[in-house]
């Protein structure tokens, strides 16, 4: 089984995993070395922190043994085509977890891999993120009925967190700028892989998306890839920041969460990344486990 789309796991799947991610959270030690002989490779295209050092830390963990590549290396579809990486990584590992700018190289290379496929985040998805993400907000509340506000870029951060939520019976609200909402067919699929009457809003109106919400979100407001665009869209995204006041708006116990890195001053102030009820370094550490547990479900 593949994870190159939230979606892939299904409704039951995703609950396990989120389980399994809580109950290796609760006891590390009882997984600890429970895999060994499986090879990982955890591919990058881009930068990262936290998914390369939690997906590597996880593999260690479990006794499995994880091999990062760099794309100055390989030269994913300059050196070599997408499908001759895949297939021949396909050949030397058992899981092949990939960072990429472009979903479909993910799909093609899952579709000449017979080792389980997974998306460590493209401009489409980021799965993983949402397993951290729905992992860090259970322990806050039930998430059945829970309400999460999304105040940013509809792209790949976004579109996870809101299927996967709607998935396990999550609203989530996503208020941005016109042109930058969320693709309409992850619209959709939101929607149509509901449960128990979540409900997938998108507004222009950031405090309509906050008030009464259980947790706040955001991410930064130019993505990897588009720093050349930062100055037009710090004039769009302006209206977005999550500031004390737009979090004042939520419910009383609400959360703060941001997947990180963060631009401070600009998608967030400090005093809401740093506020009592932020818990995005709880939701950064949730990667390493629920990296863990998507590793020990994908390799029965
Ligand atoms: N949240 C996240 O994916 O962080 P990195 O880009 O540092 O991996
Ligand atoms: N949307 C951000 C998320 C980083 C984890 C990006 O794609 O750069």
């Amino acid at each position: 089984m593949d994870f190159v789309n939230v979606a892939d796991l299904g409704r039951d799947g995703l609950a396990a995993v989120l389980d399994l991610a809580a109950a290796v959270k609760a006891d590390r030690a009882s997984v600890a070395g429970s895999r060994p002989g499986v090879n990982v490779g955890l591919f990058f295209e881009k930068p990262s922190l936290r998914t390369r050092v939690s997906c590597e830390v996880a593999a260690n963990d479990l006794g499995m043994k994880p091999y990062v590549l760099k794309n100055d290396e390989i030269g994913l579809g300059k050196r070599e085509a997408v499908t001759d990486v895949g297939a021949v990584l396909d050949r030397y590992l058992d899981v092949l977890a990939l960072r990429v700018f472009d979903h479909r190289n993910l799909e093609a290379i899952a579709a000449v891999a017979d080792a389980p496929v997974v998306n460590l985040l493209s401009d489409l998805e980021h799965p993983c993120q949402a397993l951290a993400d729905l992992q860090t907000l259970a322990e806050a509340r039930p998430l059945q009925g829970a309400t999460v506000a999304f105040i940013g870029d509809g792209n790949n951060v976004a579109t996870s967190l809101m299927i996967a939520g709607a998935m396990m019976g999550v609203s989530v609200r996503i208020a941005g700028p016109a042109g930058h909402e969320p693709p309409e067919a992850m619209l959709a699929a939101a929607r149509a892989g509901a449960t128990g009457g979540a409900e997938i809003v998108v507004t222009g109106d950031p405090a309509e998306a906050v008030r009464g919400a259980d947790a706040v979100y955001t991410d930064v407001w130019a993505s990897m890839g588009q720093e050349d665009e930062a100055a037009v869209r710090r004039a769009r995204f302006e209206p977005y920041r999550v500031d004390e006041a737009l979090f004042a708006l939520a419910g009383p116990e609400a959360i703060f969460l941001h997947c990180l890195p963060a631009h401070r001053g600009d998608e967030v102030t400090d005093g809401v990344a740093d506020h009592p009820r932020s818990r995005i370094y709880d939701q950064a550490e949730n990667r390493m486990h629920a990296f863990k547990a998507l590793l020990l479900h994908l390799t029965g």
